[in-house]
């Protein structure tokens, strides 16, 4: 049974003079997570909620392992995750909301070649490749261009490449953004279907709707800290999502 615990993570960046005059601060450090914690489980899907600039994105970015945090750590059944960073990062498939796919390549060639980078022979990559561009309906597109593609088609593909090591750990930082309704169903579906694998699941998103059909645990942050967490249904007893996130939102302002 897997278990990824994050433990009280804290980050800061360094701003510059620019960003600093941007944000309308001296201020040459930004907190943009406190002592953050969650616990994730198998088989359930975890949603983060928060609005923009809140960490959401940082804090997936220190869970998939692309980034460190300054202080707390993430453990995969109890063990920091960088006593064998390559080991996890096998098992983790990050989707980026900015992932830039270079246009001049094709869907084809682009999962081969993600596909390589975790070692995975061809057989296998094959194997991978046919089930989601079957899943994703990209295989009618696989050999054009992507740079010729529509956002949401390139939206799917950045996902197909996302999953290409079949992995135990999947992290979506916004999975919709930017997808048409007919995709965004897709995406929902596709995240349910994963539970019945037994993936331990986390999404962000600034969506309820999003949280509401696809979440069995809510997390909400704001300014870098978590401020309620608990199962969906319970938490939404009595006040609907949204109203339990305004009142949070109120109080933090
Ligand atoms: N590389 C960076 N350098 C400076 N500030 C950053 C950097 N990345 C994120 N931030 C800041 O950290 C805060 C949280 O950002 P982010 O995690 O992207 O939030 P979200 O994904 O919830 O919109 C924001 O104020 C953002 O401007
Ligand atoms: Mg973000």
């Amino acid at each position: 049974m897997n278990e990824l615990e994050i433990k009280n993570l804290t980050k800061k960046f360094k701003l510059s003079k620019k960003q600093q005059k941007t944000n309308k601060t001296t201020n040459p450090y930004l907190t943009a997570l406190k002592n953050f914690s969650l616990s994730l489980k198998e088989g359930e899907i975890f949603g983060l909620l928060g609005p923009n600039g809140a960490g959401k994105t940082t804090a997936l970015r220190i869970i998939s392992s692309l980034i460190k945090a300054d202080e707390g750590s993430v453990l995969l059944n109890n063990e920091d995750i960088y006593k064998d960073i390559s080991g996890y990062r096998k098992k983790v498939g990050f989707l980026t909301s900015e992932l830039k796919l270079d246009g001049f390549f094709t869907p084809d060639y682009t999962f081969t070649y993600m596909s390589r980078l975790y070692g995975l022979d061809e057989e296998t990559i094959k194997k991978n490749k046919e089930k989601l561009f079957e899943r994703f309906g990209i295989r009618s597109f696989k050999d054009v261009k992507i740079a010729d593609l529509s956002t949401g088609m390139k939206q799917k593909v950045s996902l197909a490449i996302s999953l290409c090591n079949d992995p135990e750990i999947i992290i979506f930082d916004e999975p919709t953004n930017g997808l048409d309704i007919v995709a965004t169903k897709d995406v929902e579906e596709y995240l349910l279907s994963l539970k019945d694998e037994n993936k331990i699941i986390l999404i962000s998103t600034h969506i309820f709707s999003i949280i509401e059909k696809l979440c069995d645990k809510v997390a909400i942050i704001l300014n870098g800290e978590k401020v309620l967490e608990g199962p969906l249904k319970e938490l939404t007893k009595e006040k609907s999502l949204s109203d339990l996130f305004f009142e949070l939102y109120e109080e933090e302002e």
